[in-house]
């Protein structure tokens, strides 16, 4: 692939080998641990034009491990602060970086920045819109989870801001891609999905049951996603959480016991933290997880541009150049 924007650039065969391979990396396959990184040696460029800590972080984790380098944009003390327009910064960092990972609050910032540049994008989440890399990451820990418990995926639960929720919207999509026999619920705070979603729901005749307590499904559940609610996304009123959301450990007692309880993160009250230890709660295996499925993403866009990096240039005496092979 080229670049991440969506999860509607990957094929179904290619999220499958991005979890396969992530599963393998973690799991010390020496196969692919002893492989050549594309990263090394590369400059990647971080702009994250909203607050972060797992996905800036497990990027740039992996950009280190793998002797690549960072360089982080921040808008605070960055020309932007002057006047500069985005159409600048990117044809500047352009320059700079070989591949860009974008996160920023405007749901349409891609269809921009593609006409401003060619050099390869992750997109690090678009507004409400989507959140490709951490769906990735989610469907790879239910994966694991799956394998681990030997059970079957089936009824998956939506929790929380819906309307407002990237991981949710992105996840829909890969879980779709993948198979079309996964049944959908949502307990939500609001009425309705965002409308680009819908409109994916509406296009693709996704049936997604709404319940208004836990006790209507909780019992026939395989996984349950559950999200904060995004204040920061509201822009009149504030609509708090609802305390009959909460997952304590009473609701667990409900949930089979194979069943996956997932959280993309930040938490704020949504999961009580006596949950953590319950070994169900998965939120934290998809953080570590974040690590190996963003390696398996970088390494693959990266491999992309690999031949052009492979021919090196020689200056000649007469002034000119000649171009041969590296390796
Ligand atoms: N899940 C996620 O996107 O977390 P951050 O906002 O901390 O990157």
């Amino acid at each position: 692939m080229n670049n991440l924007l969506s999860i509607d650039d990957l094929s179904k065969e290619k999220i499958f080998y991005i979890i396969e391979k992530s599963i393998a990396v973690k799991n010390g396959n020496k196969l692919y641990v002893t492989m050549d990184s594309y990263i090394e040696n590369k400059i990647i460029g971080l702009l994250f034009f909203e607050p972060s800590t797992r996905t800036r972080f497990s990027f740039e984790t992996v950009i280190y491990k793998s002797k690549g380098n960072v360089l982080n944009y921040n808008e605070k003390i960055s020309s932007t602060k002057k006047g500069e327009t985005l159409y600048d910064t990117i044809k500047t960092m352009e320059i700079y970086c070989d591949l860009f990972i974008i996160r920023h609050p405007d749901n349409d910032i891609f269809e921009k920045i593609t006409k401003y540049t060619s050099k390869p994008i992750i997109n690090a989440g678009n507004g409400s819109y989507e959140h490709p890399t951490q769906s990735l990451i989610d469907i790879t820990t239910m994966f694991e989870h799956n394998k681990n418990t030997n059970s079957i995926f089936k009824n998956i639960l939506f929790v929380g801001d819906i309307n407002n929720s990237r991981t949710i919207n992105s996840l829909i999509k890969c879980i779709y891609k993948i198979s079309n026999s996964i049944n959908f619920y949502i307990f939500s705070i609001q009425e309705d999905f965002n409308p680009k979603i819908k409109n994916f729901i509406k296009n693709n005749n996704i049936k997604i049951t709404r319940v208004f307590s836990y006790d209507e499904c909780i019992k026939d559940m395989d996984f349950v996603y559950v999200t904060r609610c995004q204040k920061e996304r509201q822009n009149l009123d504030i609509i708090d959480y609802k305390k009959e959301m909460i997952i304590t450990p009473n609701v667990m007692k409900k949930m089979k016991p194979t069943c996956g309880l997932l959280h993309p993160f930040p938490r704020n009250e949504e999961i009580d933290i006596k949950c953590d230890s319950d070994s169900r709660s998965l939120y934290f295996k998809q953080i570590e997880n974040g690590i190996h499925v963003r390696r398996i993403i970088m390494e693959d866009i990266l491999s992309k541009t690999q031949d052009f990096n492979r021919i090196k240039s020689h200056g000649t005496l007469d002034g000119g150049y000649m171009y041969s092979e590296e390796y």
